[in-house]
C-alpha cells in the first residue's frame, strides 16, 4: 500500500463531468484518480440499479469480490443484503445500490487481501460521485448501512448507535441510517443482529 495520506490528492471532482447522466458518470468514474486508491485497486465500482430510483442504499467500499467482479455487494455482505432486503420486503432489483467510496481498500497478507475500512480523506475525496448518483437518481430516502456512509452523507460527527433506524434531512437529503450488512455477518449473536437489521430495513422502507 503507498503510504502517503489521503489528504495530499486532490479528490474526486477534477473527474466528475458536468450534468451528465448515469452512465456518462460511471463511465467517467472508471478513470477517477481523486484518492490513493486506484493505484492497488483492479477496478472502480460504481453503484448499480435503477435510476431514478425511490431507495438507494450506500454501503462503504467495494470488498475483494466487488474488487473482482466490478459489482456492488456481490460478496459475502451481498449476500446477506440480499436475504435481508427479501425478508424486509424490499426488492433488489428496484434498489439502487452504492458505495461511499469507489475503490477497494486493503492489505495484503500472503495470497489474501483483507478490507480496510476507508479513511475520512478517502470518504471525502470520493463524495462527489455519491452526490452526482444522489442527483441522477432522485431517491426519495438514501439508506446509510454503517457509519462510513452515515458519516459521508451526515458528516463526520454523526453517532450510528444514537440514530439508528431513524431518518434525518441533510442538505435536502433524506437519510435513513442502519449497520452495516457486514456487521450483522460477524456479529457474535447472529439471530439476534439479523432481525433487527430486517427491522430497521421494515422501518425505513415505510419512511
Ligand atoms: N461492502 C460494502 O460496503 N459494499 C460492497 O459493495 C460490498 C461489501
Ligand atoms: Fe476516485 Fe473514489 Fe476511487 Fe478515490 S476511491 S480514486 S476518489 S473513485
Amino acid at each position: 500500500m503507498p503510504s502517503s495520506p489521503a489528504s495530499k490528492t486532490t479528490g474526486a471532482a477534477q473527474f466528475v463531468p458536468e450534468g451528465k447522466n448515469w452512465a456518462a458518470l460511471r463511465a467517467a468514474a472508471a478513470g477517477c484518480r481523486g484518492c490513493e486508491l486506484f493505484h492497488d485497486a483492479t477496478q472502480t465500482v460504481f453503484g448499480e440499479g435503477p435510476v431514478p430510483a425511490r431507495l438507494m442504499m450506500v454501503g462503504e467500499c467495494p470488498g475483494d469480490h466487488e474488487d473482482t467482479e466490478g459489482h456492488v455487494f456481490v460478496g459475502p455482505a451481498g449476500r446477506l443484503l440480499d436475504k435481508a432486503l427479501a425478508d424486509a420486503g424490499i426488492k433488489r432489483e428496484k434498489t439502487y445500490l452504492t458505495n461511499a467510496v469507489k475503490h477497494f481498500r486493503f492489505v495484503e497478507r500472503g495470497k489474501r487481501r483483507i478490507h480496510q475500512q476507508p479513511r475520512r480523506g478517502e470518504v471525502v475525496a470520493c463524495f462527489p460521485w455519491l452526490r452526482e448518483e444522489i442527483r441522477v437518481v432522485k431517491p426519495r430516502l438514501v439508506v446509510a448501512l454503517g457509519a462510513v456512509a452515515a458519516k459521508a452523507l451526515l458528516g463526520p460527527s454523526f453517532k450510528l448507535t444514537e440514530h439508528r433506524g431513524e431518518v434525518l434531512e441533510h442538505e435536502g437529503v433524506r437519510v435513513g441510517v442502519t449497520v452495516h450488512p457486514s456487521a450483522v455477518v460477524r456479529a457474535e449473536n447472529f439471530t439476534e443482529a439479523y432481525e433487527r437489521f430486517v427491522a430497521d430495513l421494515v422501518v425505513l422502507k415505510k419512511s
